[in-house]
């Protein structure tokens, strides 16, 4: 039975890699029953439409959901962000953000908890506009949200390298990396057999360019595992190779490139799609085709060698499939 799949291409080159994506899922032999949704800041701009509640309850028994990218110019700063991407993620729970990186020398995956932290939107405005003004933006962190998303790469690392490190900020984030922190020991007793480390985010940052195969899994909150899989895929062959599965195991999921919608880029067939190909790799994994999720993967081995526009590259890991 084919598996049913929403596609978002959404903004700038988005629907240009998703096309890509889809033509290697068919060509690697696994049938999706797809149905097409527009929305990104394009549409929002057409008629104000970002996400209503329907379309999420439609979602809720699609099997997983494709999208591109989305993000226009001209539309404000948060509204097709918050309304659109982060409402999915929010809305289907998907608590998981998984974002391995793969590379000569890189070979670690981030687990980005996904629905709390300051992406949670707690905070406010007092006197806005005037000399006095006051902003606030909290941080939430549930023992629940955090546990799982923990759990999620303990669990992970099992069928790795048995090494999970937590990345926080626990020397100036004194509550909520305190939370992160007795949590993190907690789970890891009941994984004796995985190794654990701690680093804070900056040192991170510089182990992430001077000595990633220090990693295996990396578990971190919403907004450093933000930042630091950005410097993942610029560290291990570009932001244009990576992707992301957005994740609520056994249920409806989410599958994107990291990168966005470059509107630079878009129609000029310089959009590098193996990052959405990735993203559909992910996808199939979540649909039980690893046989062909694996391929797909083994299709993009290499990636340096795979040159050209856009279209040449997806025909090129097509042909690669066939080999
Ligand atoms: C990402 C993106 C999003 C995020 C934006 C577009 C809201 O940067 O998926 O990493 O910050 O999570
Ligand atoms: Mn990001």
């Amino acid at each position: 039975m084919a598996h049913r799949v929403g596609v978002i291409g959404g903004d700038g080159i988005g629907p240009e890699v998703v096309a890509e994506g889809l033509k290697v899922i068919a060509a690697a032999g696994v049938q999706l029953d797809t149905t097409d949704y527009d929305l990104g800041g394009g549409r929002y701009l057409r008629d104000g439409t970002v996400l209503d509640d329907a379309t999420v309850d439609e979602w809720r028994s699609l099997d997983a959901i494709y999208m591109g990218a989305v993000g226009t110019p001209g539309v404000p700063p948060g509204v097709i962000e918050r309304g659109l991407l982060l409402k999915m993620r929010f809305e289907l729970d998907l608590y998981v953000n998984l974002r391995p990186f793969t590379a000569p020398g890189h070979d670690f995956v981030v687990i980005r908890e996904n629905t709390e932290g300051t992406y949670a939107g707690e905070g406010g405005f007092l006197r806005r506009g005037t000399a006095q003004e006051i902003a606030t933006q909290g941080s939430v962190n549930t023992r629940h949200g955090v546990e799982r998303a923990v759990r999620y790469a303990f669990e992970l690392a099992t069928t790795r390298r048995r090494h999970v490190t937590l990345v926080h900020k626990t020397n100036v984030l004194t509550f909520s990396g305190d939370l992160w922190d007795r949590t993190f020991n907690l789970v890891a007793a009941d994984y004796p057999e995985v190794a654990t480390a701690y680093n804070h985010v900056d040192a991170a940052c510089i182990y992430f360019v001077e000595d990633p195969g220090r990693y295996d899994v990396i578990v971190t909150d919403n907004l450093f595992g933000d930042i630091l899989t950005d410097l993942g895929g610029a560290v291990s062959g570009g932001i244009g190779l990576a992707p992301t599965a957005n994740l609520h195991p056994g249920r409806v999921s989410m599958f994107e490139p990291v990168h966005g919608s470059a509107p630079d880029i878009v129609g000029t067939g310089r959009a590098n799609p193996v990052a959405a190909v990735l993203s559909g790799a992910m996808m199939l994994d979540h649909l039980g085709e690893a046989d062909a999720a694996e391929r797909i993967r083994k299709a993009c081995d290499q990636p340096e060698s795979l040159t050209g526009t856009t279209s040449e590259i997806g025909d090129a890991v097509v042909a690669r499939l066939a080999d």
